[in-house]
């Protein structure tokens, strides 16, 4: 069998801004159970440049080892099998999932069933399950060729809005006036800034939802319709700050959150840490008045699992995904990356900010020269 020539996009781990391509081969001879997937498409947003900013206290770095003081950035997508040594899985079939930087991935194929495969290669074993779960699409009606791209983006980031949507409603939304999101422009604010508006919308309930954001994107976060005000982060101190106010921070900028601490100060009664997307701004001179909450969403969805059942669980989410798929459609545009230069450019423009957030990226280092 004729070798396959394959690259990984690694970067350096001590300073993720420096990136290097790794070429490798697979010989075409799998050991048994392996399978060899060819990655066709995967987003990218800044929750990704987060695995980085958090890759050792979290572990991204140890899915996908790659040649020492390098990593490599995990992301969503979806790939198709091109060699199988496993007697259920097919050369073909379409999985989505967690998947390296890279044009293909390795795996070992365990508890294969209808709806998908756990890849069981040993240095994956340890880490969370909810990340070796690789999707069958074909068994799974809500991929179609025109849904998958805003899967990848969305789906992975939806399941943390619903969730905080849950815990804010069932802490009665700490019986505030003012919700406040920032960097309201983030797809993760989106998903939960139309989950609070639907249910704003249904319950009749009277909070404020406001979206801080930066100047630039102002015009964008206000025609998405979902947040009731939008306001840039230099008004901090034009807030009422006589009202009681819950912030969801997806920014991480400190500065900001100094701001809003000191000067909405005991009227602040919850401050929930989500998000670290303005990375570089993380820490500050003023040290932070108190620390906020960090919301770590595998512990609230075990929790939610409890109360709901999983079958509960997963018709709740499904219904809450069907109702944003349906809106958020006509907010966004994709933008396609096609092969290494393209990548490393939309990489940089990523961890300098520089991103317009109508545009939903899908990165490709397969189809050099065909578009997606
Ligand atoms: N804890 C969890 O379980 C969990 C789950 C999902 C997501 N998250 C986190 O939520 C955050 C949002 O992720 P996303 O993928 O939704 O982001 P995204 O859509 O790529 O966010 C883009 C927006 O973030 C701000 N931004 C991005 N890069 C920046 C930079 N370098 N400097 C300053 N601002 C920057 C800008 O918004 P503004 O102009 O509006 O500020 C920009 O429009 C990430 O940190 C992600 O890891 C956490």
């Amino acid at each position: 069998m004729a070798t396959i020539n394959a690259l990984d996009f690694t970067v350096k781990i001590d300073d993720f801004r420096r990136v290097k391509v790794v070429e490798k081969t697979y010989s075409g001879k799998l050991l048994p159970n392996q399978v060899l997937l060819e990655i066709d498409q995967f987003s990218f947003t800044s929750n990704n440049i987060t695995y980085g900013v958090v890759g050792k206290q979290m572990n991204y770095w140890k899915f996908f080892p790659t040649q020492s003081s390098y990593g490599i950035i995990p992301v969503w997508g979806l790939a198709n099998v091109v060699i199988s040594n496993h007697p259920d899985v097919q050369v073909g079939q379409r999985f989505y999932g967690y998947y390296p930087m890279s044009s293909h991935l390795l795996v070992t194929v365990n508890n294969v069933g209808s709806k998908g495969f756990v890849d069981n290669t040993k240095h994956r074993q340890a880490l969370p399950s909810i990340y070796n779960f690789y999707v069958n699409t074909e068994q799974d009606p809500t991929f179609t060729p025109e849904t998958e791209k805003l899967i990848s983006i969305f789906r992975p980031l939806f399941v943390t809005s619903f969730l905080i949507d849950a815990h804010l409603a069932e802490q009665n939304f700490y019986k505030t006036s003012q919700i406040l999101i920032t960097s309201a422009s983030s797809k993760t604010a989106q998903a939960l800034a139309c989950l609070l508006a639907f249910r704003k919308k249904k319950n009749a309930l009277n909070w404020n939802l406001l979206g801080l954001t930066s100047k630039r994107n102002m015009e964008f976060v206000g025609q998405l319709e979902w947040y009731d005000q939008v306001m840039s982060y230099d008004s901090i101190a034009q807030l009422n700050s006589n009202e009681k106010f819950v912030v969801i921070d997806f920014s991480g900028n400190h500065n900001t959150q100094f701001q809003l601490q000191r000067f909405l100060n005991k009227n602040l009664v919850y401050n929930c840490l989500v998000g670290l997307v303005d990375w570089q701004n993380l820490e500050g001179e003023n040290p932070l008045p108190e620390k906020g909450e960090f919301f770590f969403a595998p512990t609230h969805a075990e929790k939610r699992r409890e109360e709901w059942g999983v079958s509960g669980f997963q018709q709740k989410i499904g219904i809450a995904w069907l109702q944003f798929m349906e809106v958020v459609q006509s907010t966004i545009s994709i933008k396609e990356h096609i092969g290494v230069q393209e990548l490393e450019k939309l990489y940089s423009d990523m961890l300098n900010g520089k991103i317009d957030p109508k545009y939903g990226n899908i990165v490709s280092l397969n189809r050099m020269n065909k578009r997606l």
